[in-house]
């Protein structure tokens, strides 16, 4: 797909998102300022994040509560945590996540998923500096959708995890290739 705009890029991801289903760990590869960014920021705009995306440079890891609607449909202002030593909040809660009553009430296929994780490895010297801010709690884990920049430097971390990989290649000032490989 061809985008012509940061715009068009969050657009191409809001529809992507919503094919995405918890365990699920998106790879996003391409060069500095390809948009790599701005495209979470389109997935989390689909997920109903409020917050923020930022660059997680420093951080390396940032961890988004997803707004999940209740019964009634409405819904609850999500908070972000801030990314923590593990052993602090334990693992993520089990989540008993039923595909098919979820269908038949109509719902989308990703309303199960309760976390949205963002990582950028740009700055990381190696996958051990992750697992030591417990990243291995939410790779793979039913209730979770991961987004990583820069993959490459963990895929030791992601062997036997559910991957997709998007490319986004810069063409001109304002024109980006996106590539989507299920
Ligand atoms: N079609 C487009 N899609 C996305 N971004 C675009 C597009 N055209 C121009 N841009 C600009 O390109 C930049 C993309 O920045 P972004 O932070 O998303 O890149 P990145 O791939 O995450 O870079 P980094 O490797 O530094 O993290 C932004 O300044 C954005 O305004
Ligand atoms: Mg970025």
């Amino acid at each position: 797909m061809i985008s012509n705009s940061i715009q068009k890029t969050k657009d191409i991801a809001k529809k992507f998102a919503a094919t995405l289903q918890g365990g699920d760990v998106v790879l996003l590869s391409g060069e500095l300022g390809a948009g790599k960014t701005a495209f979470t920021k389109g997935l989390a705009e689909y997920f109903s994040i409020e917050q923020n995306i930022t660059s997680p440079t420093f951080s390396l890891m940032n961890v988004y509560p997803i707004v999940i609607p209740n019964e009634r449909g409405d819904i609850s202002h999500s908070t972000v945590i801030p990314s923590e030593p593990r052993g602090d909040e334990g693992s993520p809660s089990g989540d008993n996540w039923d595909r098919d009553s979820s269908s038949a009430f109509g719902l989308a296929r990703n309303d199960k998923v309760a976390k949205f994780i963002h990582i950028d490895t740009y700055r990381l010297k190696n996958a051990q500096e992750l697992i030591d801010i417990g990243v291995e709690d939410y790779l793979g884990t039913p209730n979770t959708i991961c987004i990583i920049e820069w993959p490459k430097k963990i895929s030791e971390l992601l062997q036997n995890k559910k991957t997709i990989a998007v490319a986004i290649e810069h063409i001109d000032e304002r024109k980006r290739s996106i590539a989507i490989a299920k």
